[in-house]
């Protein structure tokens, strides 16, 4: 995949020296379209959505929703059961608050922001995906949350298996995925995945911070209870009653990040001229490519299987993540150190922290040698 130079950050040099960014499992970088089309809109039709009966508000409100037919289109979906959000976080939150469940089962797996939210306002059980999955569901489970990758182990969890198995138990058991790390790394389509609610991030999908979405059922957004109220989320407002627009605007009270929704529209063009069986094809080269070179690496051990998507937590003997990290940055190869906000489960691996590097369109064969190459130095430091 050549497109390093789309992404003007890699063009940077720090004390004299280029980058090598393995961190795309936190952010990734932004590709030259999405910076100019954010810009556009800056410089062009700066308005608010909705609002305005003159030409520039047009405009923004046609990009605004324009942005919201592309999503959809790219997971499968209608634009109505499109809700804009602020994160991935904001999403689940969103979830959490408005349909109050009692019972949840959450995976191990999960990053804190499909875990601590219903452990805060439900009752939580933690389902281990070694164990069948009616060891822990009743019927009286009403949500089953689940990553479909994982952001440390990496693993692709069979969301459509687990969907029907859940549904098997508990027809009425709604599915909640987390696809921050699936939707910009894999093809998805949320109608064969048949979950009922899908969340994912744009800044992890090549597009700006700010800005998540939630994909939801048509019926369920229809019958859910907003999560803010205020401005543009009503029809009409009287001193005694409100009433709510239709679904997704019921759920975007307020201004929303008008910039960032058109941006993320235009990492999807971005997403969708490159083909996302090709994104992929071009990270299970990166995987196996990098698997092959960990081996040169004494010590060095990652969580996880080997078919995976673009993401290595690994630790290595006598040496702490942290420390990893920070010598590695002094050669400008940039990876994370820690628990990725995803606690429980190195608790359950018996780990404290590990070091993470992940992988993007961008990243190419070269990155995974300077890597190895920065890691063999370490291992000669702490030996
Ligand atoms: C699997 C997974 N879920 C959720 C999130 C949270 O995303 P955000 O911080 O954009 O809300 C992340 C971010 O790293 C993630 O990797």
């Amino acid at each position: 995949m050549n497109v390093r130079a789309d992404f003007p950050q890699l063009t940077r040099f720090i004390n004299g020296k280029p980058i090598v960014y393995l961190d795309s499992t936190a952010t990734s970088l932004k590709p030259r379209s999405v910076i100019d089309k954010i810009n556009e809109y800056y410089t062009q039709y700066t308005a608010n959505v909705f609002r305005g009966i003159y030409t520039t508000s047009e405009e923004a409100t046609s990009e605004y929703e324009k942005a919201r037919e592309k999503v959809a289109t790219f997971i499968h979906a209608t634009p109505h059961e499109i809700v804009f959000t602020r994160s991935t976080t904001e999403s689940l939150n969103l979830l959490a608050y408005s349909l109050h469940p009692k019972e949840v089962v959450a995976s191990i797996l999960e990053h804190h922001s499909n875990f601590v939210p219903w452990q805060q306002l439900s009752y939580l059980t933690v389902w281990d995906p070694e164990k069948p999955i009616d060891s822990v569901m009743t019927n009286k489970t009403d949500i089953f949350a689940i990553t479909a990758v994982s952001n440390v182990t990496g693993i692709i969890m069979p969301i459509k298996d687990i969907v029907r198995t859940v549904k098997g138990i508990n027809p009425k058991c709604l599915i909640v995925v987390d696809a921050a790390q699936a939707v910009p790394h894999m093809p998805v389509d949320v109608a064969d995945w048949g979950a009922d609610f899908v969340a994912f991030s744009s800044h992890k999908m090549l597009g700006p911070t700010g800005v998540g979405v939630l994909w939801g059922r048509r019926q369920l957004l229809e019958e859910m209870k907003p999560f803010n109220y205020g401005g543009e989320m009503i029809s009409e407002v009287h001193v005694d009653r409100t009433v709510f627009k239709e679904p997704p605007h019921k759920f975007e009270a307020g201004t929303p990040h008008i910039a960032g929704v058109i941006g993320l529209g235009a990492a999807v063009d971005y997403l969708t001229k490159l083909g996302m069986d090709n994104v992929r094809k071009h990270e299970e080269e990166l995987v196996s490519y990098a698997i092959k070179k960990f081996k040169e690496v004494r010590g060095l051990r990652f969580v996880g299987p080997d078919i995976r998507s673009g993401v290595f937590a690994f630790t290595m003997e006598k040496v702490h993540p942290h420390d990893i990290a920070q010598i590695l940055n002094e050669d400008n190869i940039f990876v994370r150190a820690g628990n990725h906000c995803a606690m429980p489960l190195h608790e359950h691996l018996g780990i404290v922290a590990t070091a993470r590097a992940s992988f993007y369109v961008y990243t190419t064969k070269e990155d995974i040698d300077a890597l190895i190459l920065g890691l063999q130095k370490i291992q000669k430091l702490f030996s």
